[in-house]
């Protein structure tokens, strides 16, 4: 089976942090989400994807390149002009022949694809969407389904008045290839609003799947820091990392001071060096090369790679993207913090 991850959305609700590179590229506990995302199919046997790119295509196609450095196969395929979700689906047909998956690219969820698919099969189903609960829909996709699980309904991102269910499209579908026919080519096209309501009115058979345990989009400052803090809370299950130990991970080659207050669950990546008297965690996520300055303290926050924290700094709730350097004395609550732009969180 083979994979189609939609890669091309600008981001724009995660800016400043998505000013110099795309959405699914933002780390999560040091690796970017696409990547984590991409290397979770290999372990139900898929090695064959399509990223369709759009914004910032560049930066994709050199990380990943054909796919062989993760031992995977991957194919790029550029828009000029941005698609739409469906037009990028329709965009990639040639790829597709048999049963594929398609993933929104801004999601973490702990969903078990194997479970998915053979779920859809038993459904006998033309698409199937994994669904999820919210309490506030308005920003999704809400779908109403019958009492077999079928979809009758979808609305996208619907005013309070046409909330009529908070399951919302999780951004994870099984698609069978006959449904690419249905799609419009040489044009924008949505799926959520355009292909699933002409699919139902055509008659084809759309099942919801409601095994997701853990989902987020990561879409928000917000959120992308609640995804953090429920990795480290042990409520999403990220692999290769091991918080066991009072919740600390030290990566490689990091240089802490006897005298640094480190206060659980805290992810220290590589080569990370740790002045005196600073104060770390709870809930504090430092990524590679950073160096965090004498008396600094960091609470609840993500900071990126190749970063510096000055003496005395403070950071709280705070998200800082790679190569920025907080000044001496410097306190953040609730910002978003890149080299040339910052804002505050709704937190
Ligand atoms: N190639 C390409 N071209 N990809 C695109 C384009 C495009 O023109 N537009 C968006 N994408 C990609 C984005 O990168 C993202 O991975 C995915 O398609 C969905 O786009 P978003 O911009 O993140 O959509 P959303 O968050 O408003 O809503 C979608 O996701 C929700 C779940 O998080 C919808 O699918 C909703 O129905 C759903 O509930
Ligand atoms: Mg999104």
């Amino acid at each position: 089976m083979k994979a189609l991850f939609l890669v091309g959305g600008m981001g724009t609700r995660l800016r400043p942090l998505t000013n110099k590179i795309p959405k699914p590229m933002v780390p999560i506990m040091g690796k970017p989400l696409l990547e984590r995302s991409i290397l979770n199919l290999k372990n139900v046997g898929i090695d064959e994807v399509v990223l369709s790119t759009c914004y910032r295509a560049q930066y994709i196609q050199r990380h990943f390149g054909d796919g062989e450095r993760f031992g995977m196969k991957i194919h790029h395929v550029k828009e000029d002009i941005p698609l739409g979700t469906g037009g990028a689906i329709k965009n990639a047909e040639e790829y597709f022949d048999d049963t594929f998956l398609i993933f929104n690219s801004d999601i973490l969820s702990d969903i078990d694809l194997r479970e998915l698919i053979k779920y859809h099969r038993e459904k006998a189903a033309d698409v199937t969407i994994a669904v999820t609960q919210v309490d506030n829909p308005s920003m999704y996709g809400v779908i109403e389904y019958d009492e077999n699980d079928y979809a009758i309904s979808f609305k996208e991102k619907p005013q309070p008045h046409e909330i009529t269910s908070n399951f919302i499209n999780a951004g994870v579908y099984v698609f069978e290839p006959k449904v690419l026919e249905e799609i419009p080519a040489g044009r924008a096209v949505s799926v959520e609003r355009e292909v699933f309501p002409q699919l139902l009115e055509k008659g084809y058979k759309i099942a919801v799947y409601k095994g997701c345990s853990y989902w987020i989009d990561i879409g928000t400052p917000e959120k992308y820091l609640q995804a953090h803090i429920d990795i480290m809370a042990g409520k999403c299950r990220v692999s290769g990392l091991d918080l066991s130990g009072k919740g600390i991970y030290k990566g490689q080659g990091s240089d802490i001071h006897s005298s640094v207050k480190i206060q659980g669950p805290v992810y220290i990546g590589a080569n990370v060096k740790i002045e005196e008297n600073a104060s770390i965690g709870p809930n504090a996520i430092i990524g590679n090369n950073v160096h965090i300055g004498r008396g600094a303290k960091i609470v609840g926050s993500v900071i990126w790679d190749d970063v510096v924290v000055e003496n005395g700094a403070k950071l709280v709730n705070t998200i800082v993207a790679s190569n920025c350097r907080i000044k001496q004395g410097c306190e953040h609550y609730r910002t978003v913090y890149a080299e040339e732009d910052s804002r505050t969180m709704a937190i």
